[in-house]
């Protein structure tokens, strides 16, 4: 694991950018993306860039069950808002959070993601450790699946939602044994909320208790914080 600490999210998430157009410039088509506030300033620098993804993919980590795309508390909306609306990728892949048959759609996802191996992953992370919605617990070999989501992880994302008990209960999510096969992982961070799960999942032992943990088995992984979330390292 490489790990980058900056000033601020700002210059971290400049870090971020660098990484996307070294991989862009290696010739890297499927970009594996993430949701929550944490890589909207990436997204930003993407979006400012001369970068150019209308001939490449990108596979989003997850969605909730249960919330149309055009409510504007989806991933789906988020992703067209922040990033595919400024900037637009030839073919962009979320969960269907309607899909009539759970089943369907979990084995619909594993084939988009074996169709198009991942060249660079973007995460954030919980504050209980969690990447995408693999919650502490969660098997590392799983693939996609419905996952329950933990009332820390509901209680920290009310913060977008009127009231708690609009937050979704669950939510399809990439696997761990997926976010594994990509190529390279960047995994950011900010904010000094973060900076018990950043600890463990970089100082901590690897145990499906903190699943972020995992990436320290993985072989190319670049670690981006700001001063705060990397104070307890
Ligand atoms: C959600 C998402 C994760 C994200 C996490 C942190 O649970 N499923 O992908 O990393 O929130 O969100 P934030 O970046 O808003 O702190």
């Amino acid at each position: 694991m490489k790990v980058i600490v900056k000033k601020d999210q700002q210059k971290a998430s400049v870090e971020g950018y660098k990484i996307f157009k070294e991989a862009v410039q290696s010739g890297a088509k499927v970009f594996g993306l993430a949701t929550g506030s944490t890589p909207l300033t990436t997204y930003d620098e993407l979006v400012k860039s001369d970068l150019d993804f209308s001939d490449s993919i990108s596979i989003n980590l997850d969605e909730y069950v249960g919330i149309s795309p055009d409510n504007d508390q989806s991933y789906k909306y988020f992703m067209n808002k922040y990033l595919f609306s400024k900037k637009p990728f030839k073919k962009s892949y979320l969960p269907d959070g309607l899909a009539k048959d759970p089943k369907e759609e979990i084995k619909r996802y594993d084939r988009v993601i074996a169709e198009h191996p991942i060249d660079l992953q973007l995460l954030g992370i919980g504050r209980n450790g969690h990447i995408g919605f693999n919650e502490p617990g969660t098997p590392f070999d799983l693939e996609t699946h419905v996952a329950d989501l933990t009332d820390s992880t509901i209680e920290a994302n009310a913060r977008f939602f009127e009231h708690v008990e609009d937050v979704p209960k669950q939510a399809y999510s990439m696997g761990i044994g997926s976010i594994m096969k990509s190529k390279k992982i960047i995994l950011e961070a900010f904010g000094a909320n973060k900076a018990d799960a950043v600890a463990k999942m970089v100082e901590g032992p690897v145990t499906e208790d903190v699943p972020a943990s995992v990436l320290q088995k993985h072989p190319d992984v670049v670690v981006l914080l700001d001063e705060a979330a990397a104070s307890k390292l």
